[in-house]
């Protein structure tokens, strides 16, 4: 699937003021923007509208993860925003992957439905402790629940993708840099490096939010595609 625009900025802000200052400063035709607990916990479905109104296409990052009518409900809910793309987490199963893409049926809704499989912060003795299986497992084991369910991709490590070897789907991987700086990843990579790992869209935050010039890192990116 050719989608050019492979950025989405997670606009991770504490306030409105912030986050609508930073997508002023930017161009849809560049990016797309993720809004995530934060600000969604904190402004509602107001800064989805706001930001639309700026001609942005939004990643509701929800992670979803609940018994299968109430996420049912919630996607219901989340599609009438007129999103671009929603995530649920694939570990609450089967049943709840089916009624979230019931939902996007149901709201005949266009937006990519896609699962997180394995949180990219749970190392193996993590998962052994939680799911009594090794990462790599647990990886696959959601993936299966993935591609029953026909979700339309996944949330993952760009690292991930090998593992997962979905085809035909779409990969979605933050934990992408610009420079050094790994903040609180264990691992990263560059821009140019996931997409040759199988990246579709690249999730990135701070490396183009903490910047005193974010239009010219998304073109900088762009150009080292
Ligand atoms: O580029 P940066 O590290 O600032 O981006 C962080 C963003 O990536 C956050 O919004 C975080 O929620 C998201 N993220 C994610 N899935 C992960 C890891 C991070 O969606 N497994």
């Amino acid at each position: 699937m050719h989608d050019s625009k492979k950025i989405i900025v997670a606009l991770d802000y504490d306030n409105l003021d912030s986050a609508i200052d930073f997508v002023d400063s930017i161009d849809s035709e560049l990016c797309r923007i993720k809004i995530g607990k934060e600000l969604f916990t904190k402004y509602g479905p107001s800064i989805v509208n706001n930001i639309h109104e700026k001609g942005f296409e939004i990643f509701l990052d929800l992670k979803f993860h609940d018994i299968p009518t109430t996420v049912y409900k919630a996607c219901i809910s989340a599609f009438s925003l007129n999103i671009w793309m929603l995530n649920i987490h694939l570990s609450g199963g089967y049943d709840m992957a089916i009624s979230a893409m019931k939902a996007k049926k149901d709201c005949q809704s266009a937006s990519k439905l896609i699962g997180v499989t394995a949180l990219t912060s749970l190392s193996d003795h993590d998962c052994t402790k939680i799911y009594g299986c090794k990462r790599t497992d647990q990886l696959k084991r959601l993936r299966d629940i993935g591609l029953e369910a026909d979700i339309d991709g996944f949330v993952c490590s760009p690292y991930d993708i090998n593992t997962l070897a979905a085809e035909d789907k779409i990969f979605v991987t933050p934990g992408i840099r610009t420079n050094n700086n790994t903040h609180d990843h264990h691992k990263v990579i560059t821009p140019v490096n996931a997409l040759q790992l199988g990246s579709t869209y690249l999730v990135i935050g701070r490396s183009i939010t903490e910047s005193s010039d974010p239009t010219k890192v998304l073109k900088e990116i762009y150009q080292s595609l």
